[in-house]
């Protein structure tokens, strides 16, 4: 078998695909802590893991991703404990996040300490850490006896994996080794919070809402003003900042690094159609006659009625399904614009490349 432990000359790796068992995962956890690179599920998507402390590890999840390198590494750890290998500072305020909900679907940035490598954080001086609710990824993360990088296990820009065949699809013949295990619970990537400053702010919205943080802390929390990009009316999330979705197009920058980037994008085009939902399913109709009759295979995803926790579950399958039928043209119904339909609403927002009709 050659690994990425080898020299790789054709850039094709005979990668193993592994079950879930004990034994499995000690291989698996093997590889890792000799610098190779593992799909692997957790409860939020699958996970592209290489030991967080080896940057020739982590430059080859850049490359086996095609990711930009200013794009960091979530660090995942087995046990709420190993903060402390990350950073010096930890708050009270990050103890009651842990304390509330880890190990789960949340990232937190805190302060990195300099012993982990710029290659794993984007050459910023904090790091997100991790850690996910998932037996199977903690015990492989426990096996690899070290904390592991790993960000979502598909190529960069395409939609993230919620099932092992996502992973075989993107990444076979570039890593060492997938483990097929069960499917996402969650079905869309950890909340990401900036825990450096007084005031936490929301950098990527998920399963945890702000609600709920804001519950565990006892106080606002901030969203990232980038995140309003695409959003139609000011909803109890954007409350503070006075901006709605047009006004917040150009004017800030995300502060997750990967947020800039194209995401979640399905090969077909995709439209948003939001409002009253006869008029939507109308339009829906009404664009799809029209669409096919130029010749355009077309498919519409019903995201209302699937509901927010189905949709999060499904969205991303969804996409990759479409893709895989060759849909030139995907018409989907909206969610409202909160708490999990909010988080939800991101995805699908950048998924259609921000193509909305509001009827
Ligand atoms: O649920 C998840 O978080 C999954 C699973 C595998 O744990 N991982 C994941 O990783 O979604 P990734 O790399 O696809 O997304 C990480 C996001 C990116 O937008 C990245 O820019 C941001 O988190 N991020 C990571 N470290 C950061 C930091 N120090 N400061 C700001 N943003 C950061
Ligand atoms: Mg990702």
């Amino acid at each position: 078998m050659k690994t990425y432990l080898e020299e790789d000359k054709d850039n094709k790796l005979d990668t193993l695909l592994l079950d879930d068992t004990t034994e499995s995962l000690k291989k698996a956890g093997n590889i890792i802590k000799k610098g190779g690179l593992v799909g692997f599920p957790t409860e939020t998507v699958y996970g592209l893991g290489a030991d967080a402390f080896n940057k020739e590890a982590v430059k080859k999840v850049y490359k086996a991703k095609g990711r930009p390198s200013d794009n960091p590494m979530i660090v995942h750890i087995s046990k709420v404990e190993e903060l402390k290998i990350l950073t010096d500072e930890i708050t009270k305020d990050m103890e009651t996040i842990m304390d509330a909900f880890c190990p789960g679907p949340i990232t937190i940035i805190v302060r990195a300490k300099e012993e982990i490598p710029l290659e794993t954080r984007g050459g910023l001086d904090t790091v997100g850490v991790r850690c996910p609710e998932d037996n199977v990824a903690r015990k492989l993360i426990e096996f690899s006896n070290t904390p592991v990088a790993a960000p979502s296990a598909n190529l960069s820009g395409r939609p993230s994996p919620t099932k092992g065949e996502h992973v075989v699809e993107d990444l076979k013949g570039k890593i060492d080794a997938i483990i097929l295990g069960k499917d996402a619970k969650v079905g869309i990537e950890s909340t990401v919070i900036d825990m450096t400053k007084e005031i936490p702010m929301i950098l990527r919205p998920g399963v945890i809402t702000k609600e709920e943080i804001e519950d565990a802390l006892g106080k606002i929390v901030l969203l990232d003003p980038s995140l309003n990009k695409g959003l139609r009316v000011e909803t109890k999330e954007n409350i503070g900042f006075q901006h709605k979705a047009d006004e917040a197009d150009e004017e800030y920058t995300p502060k997750a690094p990967g947020m800039k980037y194209k995401h979640y994008a399905p090969k077909g085009e995709m439209i948003l159609f939001r409002g009253d939902r006869q008029k939507v399913l109308d339009a829906i109709r009404k664009t799809k006659t029209a669409k096919e009759k130029e010749g355009l295979k077309v498919s519409i995803v019903d995201f209302s009625e699937l509901g927010e926790v189905d949709s999060a579950k499904k969205l991303f399958s969804i996409l990759r399904e479409m893709d895989k039928n060759s849909v030139d043209l995907i018409l989907a119904t909206t969610l409202e614009e909160r708490e999990l339909g909010f988080s939800v609403m991101n995805r699908m927002i950048r998924s259609a490349g921000f193509k909305i009709i509001d009827v």
